[in-house]
């Protein structure tokens, strides 16, 4: 299948780069998170002008717990501060959100921000926007293995095992883009990504901008998608 005959219906983007944007400028690095957070809407608004319906964007892991503190309460504290900022623009746009990974770790004010966001936005039609937060994809394999043990179900195939993961009734990302110049994922969505196509780009996530994301969509029409077969 060539990929200029399907446009993607799900982008996923690693948005790396934050604290080396900061740093290049002599800045420390909180400056990159906030520089980063404010790419945000210009980023969702191409992706949805573009027709995508579902786009993901990696926000923070598990393993980023393990950064400095002040650099993780920085970043939990932009998060309550650009939320509801966001849910006029979610509003305005016709965004759909949603949550991959845990809430459970923030402050209960975050966590209540957040699930009302979610249920306001829930009849949006124009993009669902998944927010990788807290999210990391062993974590999640095994909690969907867990809960499929704990129900004593025998009937564990591929689909039965996808409904237990946090994208189930999303497709699987059919582009995955990381910016800042590392060619991993980072334990993004590893169920997800068995056929996903990959594109890294050494831009900066603050730095990512339209003409990037034309570039990887260009690239990814280019791409002959087999799946296996011939
Ligand atoms: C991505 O930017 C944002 C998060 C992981 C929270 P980084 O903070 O990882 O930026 P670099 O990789 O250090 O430049
Ligand atoms: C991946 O970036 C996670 C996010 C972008 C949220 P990291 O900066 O945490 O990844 P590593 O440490 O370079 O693999
Ligand atoms: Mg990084």
């Amino acid at each position: 299948m060539t990929c200029s005959d399907y446009p993607p219906r799900h982008v996923a983007i690693i948005m790396d780069g934050n604290g080396r944007w900061a740093e290049q400028r002599g800045l420390p690095r909180p400056q990159g998170h906030i520089a980063g957070a404010d790419n945000l809407d210009r980023v969702i608004s191409v992706f949805i002008q573009k027709g995508i319906a579902y786009l993901t964007l990696y926000v923070f892991s598990t393993e980023n717990w393990d950064r400095p503190r002040p650099e993780v309460e920085g970043i939990i504290g932009l998060i309550a501060l650009i939320i509801d900022r966001e849910v006029e623009f979610m509003q305005r746009s016709g965004i759909r959100l949603l949550i991959l990974g845990n809430l459970g770790r923030v402050p209960s004010a975050l966590q209540e921000k957040i699930r009302s966001a979610i249920e306001l936005t829930r009849n949006n039609k124009a993009i669902t926007l998944c927010i990788a937060f807290d999210y990391g994809s062993r974590a999640e394999i095994i909690a969907a293995a867990q809960s499929m043990a704990q129900q004593g179900r025998q009937d564990i195939d591929e689909h039965s095992f996808s409904q237990h993961l946090a994208t189930a009734g999303i497709p699987d990302p059919d582009l995955i883009i990381r910016t800042g110049g590392e060619m991993r994922l980072s334990n993004f969505l590893l169920w997800q990504s068995a056929y996903s196509e990959l594109y890294f780009t050494p831009v900066l996530w603050p730095d990512f901008g339209e003409e990037h994301i034309d570039q990887a969509l260009d690239d990814y029409r280019q791409r002959q998608r087999r799946f296996g077969s011939v």
